[in-house]
């Protein structure tokens, strides 16, 4: 407990999955946090939880791809609490529609580009002017292991997802000397309602099975991961792409 006192933090994409529970998490450990998602009752709604539980919140609304609603996010933060020290850009996701290269469309492409790589840069924008204000802070992004290995399909959100890896080394580099750690979470399947929408009972038992340990990733796998790279625990850690995915790319084809 405590480990973010005295820290104001936003995370993206708050209202569902990970982000839901990274927020209330980062609230539980003394943060003032600020609700952002596109999905407004929803972010309102997980605010209200949070009060109820004793935490400070706030909540906004933010279309993260679009420049001008992600600096009024951070506006919203810098208003309400006087700072910004932690930003989580997370949200994020796909869409069927994204195949493979051979049928790719530029529909496809530019919803994966904008929503999972493009809403990140302006974060890190945004955050990192917001940041230099306040002396410093911690940027956390998140990727995927799809954006570190090959699919037979979601072609541009992994691709996407390995902008993310490179962008977070790039921000790293560039605003370490400002005291701004920039860091990337690659989660693998992670149960929440946008992978139950697309993963069938079938495709589960078989990531589990890929699995080094025991089970599939839950939202408080990452989530407690985001504190620990919120808070002063990491303070030595930027540039690092931390993989969450229950080994599932740390071994040969033979497990068994
Ligand atoms: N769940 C997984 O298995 C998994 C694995 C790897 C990476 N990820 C990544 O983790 C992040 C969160 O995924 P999740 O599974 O919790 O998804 P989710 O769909 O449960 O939550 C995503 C949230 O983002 C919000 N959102 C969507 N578009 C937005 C926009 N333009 N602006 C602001 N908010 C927007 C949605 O309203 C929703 O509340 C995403 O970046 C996803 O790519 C998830």
């Amino acid at each position: 407990m405590h480990r973010l006192e005295g820290k104001v933090a936003i995370v993206t994409g708050s209202a569902s999955g990970i982000g839901a529970e990274t927020i209330q998490l980062m609230a539980r450990e003394g943060a003032k946090v600020v609700v952002a998602d596109f999905n407004l009752p929803g972010a309102q709604d997980i605010a209200e939880r949070i009060i109820a539980a004793g935490g400070e919140a706030t909540s906004v609304f933010v279309d993260s791809t679009q420049e001008e609603s992600v600096k009024e996010m951070i506006g919203h933060a810098v208003s309400t609490y006087g700072k910004l020290d932690i930003l989580h850009n997370n949200a994020g996701g796909s869409k069927p529609i994204d195949v493979d290269v051979s049928n790719m469309t530029k529909e496809a492409w530019d919803f994966a580009m904008n929503l999972n790589l493009t809403s990140v840069m302006w974060g890190c924008k945004h955050g990192v002017l917001a940041m230099r204000e306040n002396g410093g802070g911690s940027i956390i992004n998140t990727a995927s292991v799809s954006g570190l290995l090959g699919d037979h399909s979601y072609t541009a959100y992994g691709v996407a997802k390995a902008g993310v890896v490179n962008l977070t080394r790039y921000v790293a580099t560039q605003e370490g000397k400002r005291n701004i750690r920039c860091n990337a979470i690659a989660p693998g399947l992670i149960i929440t309602p946008a992978s139950e929408a697309v993963y069938t009972e079938e495709i589960k038992a078989q990531f589990e099975k890929n699995n080094a340990l025991s089970r599939l990733g839950s939202p408080k796998d990452i989530a407690q991961a985001a504190v620990f790279l919120g808070s002063d625990e990491s303070l030595y850690m930027t540039g690092h792409i931390l993989q969450l995915d229950g080994g599932s790319t740390v071994h040969q084809p033979n497990l068994s």
